[in-house]
Parts: structure tokens; C-alpha cells; sequence
């Protein structure tokens, strides 16, 4: 079992898609997913509401500081993954859920290079290993990455990270329009029709790469479930 939070103070940065993106792809691989909607705006438990059962996905609700830990420590026995969506703020929330994380991911748009929000995560990640000791492993995911930008530009944002020590994932979530129509269609990339959404297969592809990469760096124990999908085994470190 593994707990893997998105975390950005600033709004909009692409949280919640990209925590929707990872626990859909990791659920059709036959993980179990159990998404903590801490969002003010509930988008994933709307996006829940409208789609119906999804085979591998459980949403709670109205997460905050107190039911947190409660949450983890009840619901540990059915998830292999539980996804925490944190709100675009810096309060307890974040503290607790970052303590509680097995991997911390902070969303940042790869475009406009907007990371003064991201900044303030990883100071508290800093922060954390320097005053308590506490190390939480963490990456910065490129969000919302124009598709025509071109690998030099990108290779220059990730270059200026990487100086920091800051590790930022291989896998940029690009701006596509999918990721957007999945949240007022409900359902998943995969269960979305090709000739209603372009690049649809792009889109399927990005998401893929993110999640596997994702299941590289945080893996977690197959379960009978995944392995009868036939997808390759994972090594397990959990
Ligand atoms: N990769 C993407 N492609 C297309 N649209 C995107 C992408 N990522 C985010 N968006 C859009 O940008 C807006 C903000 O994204 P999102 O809600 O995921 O951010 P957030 O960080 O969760 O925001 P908040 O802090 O308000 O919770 C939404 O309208 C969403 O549809
Ligand atoms: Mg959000």
C-alpha cells in the first residue's frame, strides 16, 4: 500500500487532473485506488457521481485534517494506492497529508513556469528533513504542458529543477482537451469515443506514461487482480 499526495498552494495547477489521470490508469491495470477528495470544489467526487462504478476506484469525500489519518489507517486493508487531492492552499491539511505521504507530487505548469506555489511545498519538504528529519520522497510533475513546445524548452525548465536537486518527472502532462471533457463526461480516457475528442489517443498515451512512471518510482505489490490483466510484473518495494 502506498499514499501518494498532489500538493501545489497555488490554484489551478493541475491537481486534480493529474491525480484523476493516475488513479484511473493504475485502476485499469487492477490496482486499487482509493481517492481522497480534499478539494473544495469536489471535482473527483463529481466526476465519481457521473460515471457511476468505476471497476478499482473508491472516492471519499469532505477530507480534512481529522479524518485523514482516520481514513488511511480504516480503508488501509482495501486500497494497494490511496490519492490525496489536496486544495490550492497552505494550511494543516497539507502538513498532515505531506506526513501521511509515501510520495509527494507537486504539479507544476510546465508553461508559464508559474512555481511560486510549488516553491512553497518543497520548502516545507525542506523544511521537514532539516528541522525534523522527516524525509518524504517528492517529484515535480510539468502540468499543462503546451504539446507544441518543444523538448529543448522543457529540457531547460526540468535542467533548472534538477540544479536545485529538485527530481522532476520524464513524464510532462501535456493540455489536452480529454483531460478537461473527462470531468463533464465521466467515465475514463478509455471508455471516452475517439471521434468525440481529438487526440484522444495522445491523450491515452501521456496518461499511460505518467502513470507508469509513476508505479516505477512508488511501486506497490501486484495483486491477483492486475496480474490476471497481464500487465507486466511490477518490482516490488512495498
Ligand atoms: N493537462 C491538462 N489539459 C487540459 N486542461 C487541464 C489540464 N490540467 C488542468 N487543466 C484544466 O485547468 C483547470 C485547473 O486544473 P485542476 O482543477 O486540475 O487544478 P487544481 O490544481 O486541482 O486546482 P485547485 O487548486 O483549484 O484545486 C481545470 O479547468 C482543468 O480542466
Ligand atoms: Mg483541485
Amino acid at each position: 500500500m502506498a499514499t501518494i499526495t498532489f500538493a501545489n498552494t497555488k490554484g489551478g495547477a493541475g491537481k486534480t487532473t493529474a491525480v484523476l489521470l493516475l488513479s484511473t490508469e493504475l485502476a485499469r491495470r487492477g490496482y486499487r485506488v482509493t481517492i481522497l477528495d480534499a478539494d473544495p470544489q469536489h471535482w473527483i467526487s463529481r466526476w465519481h457521481e457521473i460515471s457511476g462504478p468505476v471497476p478499482n476506484i473508491s472516492v471519499i469525500d469532505f477530507v480534512t485534517t481529522t479524518s485523514l489519518p482516520i481514513h488511511l489507517k480504516e480503508e488501509k486493508d482495501k486500497a494497494d494506492y490511496f490519492i490525496i487531492d489536496l486544495p490550492g492552499a497552505r494550511d494543516t491539511l497539507l502538513a498532515t497529508a505531506i506526513g501521511l505521504s509515501d510520495h509527494v507530487l507537486v504539479p507544476i505548469q510546465g508553461c508559464a513556469m508559474d512555481a511560486r506555489g510549488g516553491a512553497q511545498v518543497l520548502e516545507l519538504l525542506h523544511c521537514l528533513a532539516q528541522r525534523a528529519g522527516i524525509r518524504i520522497a517528492h517529484s515535480v510533475v510539468l502540468t499543462r504542458v503546451n504539446p507544441l513546445v518543444t523538448t529543448r524548452a522543457l529540457q531547460t525548465v526540468k535542467d533548472l529543477l534538477s540544479e536545485r536537486q529538485v527530481s522532476v518527472l520524464e513524464t510532462a502532462i501535456v493540455e489536452r482537451a480529454a483531460f478537461r471533457d473527462i470531468f463533464d463526461c465521466g467515465g475514463t480516457l478509455e471508455t471516452m469515443h475517439p471521434s468525440r475528442v481529438s487526440n484522444l489517443d495522445k491523450a491515452q498515451e501521456n496518461a499511460c506514461a505518467f502513470a507508469e512512471e509513476m508505479m516505477r518510482i512508488v511501486p506497490v505489490r501486484l495483486t491477483a487482480s492486475a496480474s490476471s490483466l497481464g500487465y507486466d510484473p511490477i518490482r516490488s518495494a512495498a
